[in-house]
């Protein structure tokens, strides 16, 4: 009777702002077939100046945490690869904000989009070691490509707060992890570069066949077939991808088992649909869009997680759905949050796009959202908890 752990709560949070994906490819003479199908994005989330990694994880996590969490929280990850700093944590300021008790261990993760799933693993090794305690992983990130460029439709911003624990409320993750490294460039950010250099069809490439070599490797070693699975998801850069991805992998199933998960990817999308690339957060908020929106997932069942971090890593690993799970997710809240959105004209999201933060120079902000840059002083940023 192994000690049961994994994420006891789960919310995400995107920026006010957005833009709808047929206004875009108007703008650039693109036909919105290929955003909307050939991509597969309706929207895609903006982010204002006076908003960043650090904002958006504790946005993220303040809908999900209590008095009780934040005494009990000893481990704090960040994990990103839009990082403010080259050396001060994102997860130091984020902790600061929460409120988390003091004697904590805040950190920042990087492997591109993979990250928050080595942070999800160390978090659970913590908790099976301290039962009693509580670790948070936050995956937050700004995807910006630069207008104009190839991977302008699949930017995005937002993060995903998970809190884990032993005996969680709505999943175990099972230590059945297998992993692959592969040292290649497909996307890559060399330091003080602003956006990131991308060979966009050969990530798609690496992607896919990494999801078949961790796929198969997974299933020699666990003796797992696709039909063990419930549900899959995938990371998802764009909505199309993983679909790309699976497909081929599916050739040899059952009509039953392909409907089922082809029909689960579909509700795994449904909020990725609406906000675009978070990056180190994209896997779990397609995990978050699974959970509530599917109507036929219950207690016990089985869901496979497709993690993909370019550079590369990738990895395979299951979780399995605790009883009751569906009354501690937050369809309304995030619904609300999608819906109460401001939609950006092209001209407004390209002058937003190009506001950046100078840290040389004083200056104060007002933005009214709950966690916001309030003002830039003596080369660093303050931040504003409403
Ligand atoms: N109607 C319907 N579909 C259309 C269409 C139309 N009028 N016109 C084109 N399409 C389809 C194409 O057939 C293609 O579909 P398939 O992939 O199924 O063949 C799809 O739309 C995209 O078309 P292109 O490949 O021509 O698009 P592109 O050259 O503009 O590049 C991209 C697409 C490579 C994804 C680019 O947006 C990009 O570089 N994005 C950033 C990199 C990225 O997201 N890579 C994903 C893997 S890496 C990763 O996962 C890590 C990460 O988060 C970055």
């Amino acid at each position: 009777n192994e000690l049961k752990v994994g994420i006891d709560k789960l919310s995400f949070f995107v920026p006010h702002y957005y833009v709808d994906m047929s206004d875009l490819a108007r703008a650039r003479h693109v036909d919105k077939a290929k955003f909307h199908i050939g991509i597969g994005q309706d929207e895609m989330a903006v982010s204002p100046v006076t908003q960043d990694i650090v904002t958006f994880a504790a946005s993220a996590a303040n809908q999900i945490l209590d008095e009780q969490d934040k005494a009990l929280v000893d481990l704090v990850i960040v994990a990103t690869e839009s990082s403010i700093d080259e050396s001060k944590a994102s997860a130091v300021i984020v902790h600061g904000l929460l409120g988390i008790q003091p004697f904590a261990r805040s950190i920042e993760m990087k492997e591109a989009c993979y990250a928050a799933t080595a942070g999800i693993a160390s978090a659970v090794d913590y908790v099976r070691l301290h039962p009693e305690r509580k670790a948070l992983v936050i995956a937050s990130d700004l995807a910006k490509y630069g207008l104009n460029s190839g991977g302008e439709p699949t930017q995005g911003a937002g993060a995903v707060a998970m809190l884990i624990s032993s005996n969680p409320k709505i999943l175990f993750v099972n230590d059945d992890a297998l992993t692959l490294t592969q040292d290649v460039y497909d996307f890559w950010r060399p330091t003080g570069q602003t956006y990131p250099s991308v060979d966009g069809q050969f990530s798609n490439a690496v992607y896919i066949e990494s999801f078949s070599r961790v796929w198969d490797e997974y299933a020699k070693r666990t003796a797992s077939q696709f039909s063990d699975f419930a549900a899959l998801a995938f990371h998802t850069p764009y909505t199309k991808m993983g679909k790309k991805a699976l497909l081929p992998k599916l050739e040899n199933e059952t009509e039953s088992v392909k409907t089922r998960l082809l029909t689960q990817f579909e509700r795994a999308i449904t909020y990725n649909r609406r906000i675009g690339n978070l990056y180190t957060g994209s896997l779990y908020l397609s995990l978050i869009s699974l959970l509530e929106n599917s109507e036929t997932l219950k207690a016990g069942d089985k869901i496979g997680l497709f993690s993909y971090g370019s550079g590369a890593v990738a990895e395979f690993y299951s979780v399995e759905l605790v009883s009751g799970f569906d009354q501690h997710l937050k369809k309304n809240e995030h619904e609300l949050l999608l819906h109460q959105r401001e939609k950006l004209s092209i001209r407004a999201y390209e002058k937003m796009f190009e506001e950046k933060i100078d840290l040389n120079h004083n200056e104060t902000f007002s933005d009214e959202t709950p966690y916001a840059i309030s003002e830039i002083k003596a080369n660093h940023r303050l931040y504003r908890q409403k």
